[in-house]
């Protein structure tokens, strides 16, 4: 069963996502000494972003946060397709948070394969040999995908056991990137996604009320909770009584 909450409009979405952030953050930090999270690429995070960078600047210990990326663009970490670099304008380079504590793709001077492989290493090396985030942040597409798990693709038809795959034909530009497999995403113990706007409105219906056949719908930890929260747009196909906040 999924968690939904259908917010005013994107303010209020990125608002709800901030307040989940840091809630779920303090939690972590709290009980285990640090909080992991995968940020999300795209557009709809950044408000979420710039809510954190400014409102909670002062509400986290930043210093026990530790930052992945749930997908990245093969492209250069200065290039404006670059989910890193989104990352750091709208957040990482905005609060007290140790170059230490994030882990962006290496995508340059290795393959797509390698850079795959190396950033598995590099997930294994901090978390061991199941690594379970705390937050995976993920959105979805107008086609169903999420992260760059896109429909028809091979780790979507035939999921691995591989943490981090390289896409070759993303069908959203730019076509070569890398992204977190299910056999990882499936052991966060959180996440959430958050959409926004009217383009997904039939994608989030076929995903939250069936057939599920999109691959956003493949996104079922095993002991963790899927929050989706959603503005009236995005919610306005839906059928299910989803409460207000
Ligand atoms: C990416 C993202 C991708 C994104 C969705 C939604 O690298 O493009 O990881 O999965 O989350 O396509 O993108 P928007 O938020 O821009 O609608």
């Amino acid at each position: 069963m999924h968690d939904i909450v259908v917010l005013k409009d994107n303010q209020e979405l990125a608002a709800e996502a901030a307040r989940q952030f840091v809630a779920l953050a303090k939690a972590a930090i709290d009980t285990t000494g640090k909080f992991t999270v995968a940020l999300s690429g795209g557009s709809t995070p950044q408000k979420l972003h710039t809510l954190l960078a400014n409102q909670y600047k002062h509400s986290l210990d930043w210093s026990k946060v530790f930052v992945f990326f749930g997908d990245e663009r093969f492209v250069a970490p200065f290039e404006p397709e670059s989910n890193y670099l989104m990352a750091d304008e709208t957040l990482l380079s905005l609060v007290d948070i140790p170059e230490e504590n994030i882990f962006p793709f290496a995508t340059i001077d290795l393959s797509p394969e390698e850079a795959a492989e190396l950033y598995e290493k590099e997930l294994k090396k901090f978390f061991g040999e199941r690594p379970s985030f705390d937050l995976i942040l993920l959105g979805i597409g107008p086609d169903g995908h999420t992260a760059s798990l896109f429909p028809g693709h091979p780790e979507v038809l035939n999921p691995s056991d591989a943490f981090v795959r390289a896409v070759y034909d993303s069908p959203k530009a730019p076509p070569i990137r890398l992204t977190l497999t299910y056999a990882l995403i499936n052991q966060a113990k959180q996440v959430i996604f958050l959409v926004g706007g009217q383009g997904k409105t039939e994608a989030l219906k076929n995903i939250l009320e069936g057939p599920a056949d999109l691959p956003a719908a493949k996104v079922r930890p095993e002991n963790g909770e899927v929050l989706w929260l959603l503005d009236r747009e995005a919610a306005k196909g839906l059928s299910l009584p989803a409460e207000g906040v």
